[in-house]
């Protein structure tokens, strides 16, 4: 997401910190800022667009001084924009703050502190730390900021000063990647090590619920509760563009690994007391939503297979009837919109020509839209009527992993409310939904913590020109995503069929050793699964099944078995979708091709 970098030492901060800023570019982010203690008061300069724009303005007004903190944002509440730009301070500008994350009960404290009288410039949770700071000062910094962490819910990477005390700065993190570099005279804290590997390979990773006090001298580490920690430094010896994909070999694989966080992040702030509350993201009426009367999904490639899961999902929850199309036919389709019809687009971009040109027809043809996308600010997002943002963070790999996994769970968050609203679900039921989101991202965690079957699959499938998927149901929708990442990355020619449509034509392709990846994760369509599967297997292919933990009889018709854990059926795609991903991942780098950059494919399609 988000960039964080500070600096305390005897040098200059700024040209250090826009530097550090330069290292995190390659994350992807919207604008960028700098807030230096000047030896009197707390600089700030902050820009919308490139760091190159933040340079050209400190130009005209440098920010001297040798403590600071700055900036690289990616947006999460509120657009793009100077104001929305980090850092953040409170009105006298006596504390200045940096934040990766997301704030989830910022609502409720910015109202709080609204009432007191505190005047808010922007529109994001951020700002509400830097009020907090103010409001809470009792003469010492460290047992400030402890009170205001108390205050927040959600998830943070914190970097603040202060005017008060500006012989140091604190660090704070929970549950977003935060780093404290050690150097001679000089210390430096960063979101990410390559903003600070120029300076010091000296790092003390600091760890959920633990902050840092760092001085020129030294550092302080101790959980939020002021209870000391003691730890060894760790010395990094990775070169910039291992430590830029954080220790893995790929971005993709970064982002395969980033999922569970992408998960719990799209949840944050939209449950409570147990129930999904999407009333801050959607601005429809209880009647406006009673009186859907169809639903069309919307989009192109990875999202439009994460549509198809929502037809799926949306019918099941709240029987509405929902057609998901791909949003090139459906701009010239002539499709049927009523004035009760709900077009969700679906952009991970949210700047897809063809998702974008839909989402004109439909508005034309006086429908409302929601989209469901990973960029604020994007053109999806500023047309669309009502706007669930994914927060899985910048994705680098042209092959989507991490973004359709959260666009699922904004699917399931849609469906959940509006079967609510709608009452087309008990409230049990719904509850247990909610329980079983939560409980995905250590699921996940669990699926990614054992791949040694999945990478042995993988090298052997990259031996072969064309494989198949089979899948039913929901197994059916995520076996078109799977196959559609292998076909990006490996090249390999393959299909994901309908298990049901195997008899009238495909079977006639298989033969003696051909590979196929079986999803048998549904319990209701089991055992027609099965049948399936022994048909590919009695004419000779070579059967990988994929299914649930527990699972007696699979083994019996094909030649290895990938379990994930259990979850509720419909959410299974969360899970199941991970080993395709890493198959098509290890496949590639089995056939030596470029995972990142495909050939012949582009991250965002912007045209037509
Ligand atoms: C391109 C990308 C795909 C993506 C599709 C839709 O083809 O390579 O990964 O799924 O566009 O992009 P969007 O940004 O609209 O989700």
């Amino acid at each position: 997401m988000c960039g964080i970098v500070g600096y305390i030492g005897p040098k200059q901060a700024q040209e250090i910190l826009l530097e550090g800023l330069s290292k995190l570019e390659y994350r992807g982010y919207d604008s960028a800022g700098l807030a230096v203690y000047n030896g009197e008061t707390i600089g700030v300069q902050k820009s919308k667009g490139r760091l190159s724009e933040l340079e050209a303005r400190l130009k005209s007004r440098s920010l001297p001084g040798n403590l600071g903190i700055g900036h690289t944002r990616w947006a999460t509440h509120g657009k793009p924009s100077d104001e929305n730009s980090h850092p953040h301070v409170d009105q006298e500008q006596r504390f200045a703050v940096v934040h990766n994350g997301i704030i989830e009960n910022y609502l409720e404290l910015k109202e709080e502190l609204q009432a007191k009288g505190r005047v808010f410039t922007s529109e994001t949770d951020t700002e509400v730390i830097a009020h907090l700071l103010a409001d809470l000062w009792d003469g010492d910094l460290v047992s400030t900021v402890q009170k205001v962490v108390a205050r927040l819910e959600g998830a943070y990477a914190l970097g603040i000063i202060s005017e008060h005390e500006p012989d140091k700065m604190v660090a704070v993190r929970l549950a977003s990647p935060l780093i404290v570099g050690v150097g001679e005279g000089e210390n430096f804290i960063a979101s990410d090590i390559p903003a600070i590997l120029k300076h010091t390979r000296d790092i003390y990773v600091v760890e959920d619920g633990e902050m840092a006090v760092i001085t020129r001298e030294g550092v302080q580490l101790m959980k939020t509760d002021g209870t000391p920690v003691q730890r060894d430094t760790l010395h990094v010896d990775w070169d910039v563009v291992t430590a830029e994909k954080g220790g893995y070999d790929h971005f993709m694989l970064k982002e395969i690994y980033e999922q569970p966080k992408a998960i719990r992040d799209t949840m944050a702030g939209r449950i409570k007391d147990g129930q999904v509350d999407l009333s801050r993201e959607i601005g429809m009426s209880e009647d406006q939503i009673n009186n859907i009367e169809r639903i069309h999904i919307v989009a192109c490639g990875t999202a439009y297979h994460a549509g198809l899961v929502g037809k799926y999902v949306i019918e099941d929850l709240v029987r509405i009837p929902v057609e998901t199309d791909i949003a090139s036919e459906y701009r010239y389709r002539n499709p049927i919109i009523t004035p009760n019809t709900l077009v969700v687009v679906i952009s991970q971009s949210g700047e897809t020509a063809d998702t974008l040109a839909a989402l004109r027809e439909a508005k034309k043809a006086g429908a409302r839209v929601l989209a469901i996308t990973n960029v604020v600010g994007s053109s999806v997002a500023r047309e669309a009527d009502d706007v669930i943002i994914t927060w899985a963070g910048p994705e680098i790999a042209v092959a989507s992993t991490k973004a359709y996994t959260s666009q699922l769970i904004a699917i399931y968050l849609l469906g959940a409310y509006f079967a609510r609203i709608r009452g087309t679900r008990a409230e049990s039921e719904l509850a247990d939904i909610v329980t079983a989101l939560q409980q995905l991202p250590e699921k996940a965690d669990q699926v990614l913590g054992n791949t040694t079957a999945i990478q042995q699959f993988a090298q052997e499938i990259a031996r072969h020109e064309d494989l198949f998927f089979l899948g039913r149901g929901l197994d059916y929708a995520v076996a078109l995503e799977g196959s559609l990442k292998l076909k990006e990355i490996t090249y390999i020619h393959s299909e994901a069929y309908a298990a049901g449509e195997l008899k009238h034509g495909t079977l006639a392709l298989i033969e003696e050793g051909v590979p196929v990846i079986s999803l048998a994760t549904q319990e209701a369509i089991y055992d027609k699964m099965v049948s399936n599967i022994i048909e590919v297997k009695a004419r000779g292919a070579h059967v990988l099944g994929l299914a649930l933990e527990g699972d007696q009889e699979l083994h019996k018709s094909v030649d290895q078995v990938f379990t994930i854990p259990k979850t509720l059926p419909l959410l299974t795609p969360v899970l199941a979708v991970i080993p395709l991903q890493l198959i098509a991942y290890y496949a590639c780098v089995a056939r030596g091709y470029d995972v990142d950059k495909p050939r012949n494919l582009a991250k965002s399609v912007t045209v037509e």
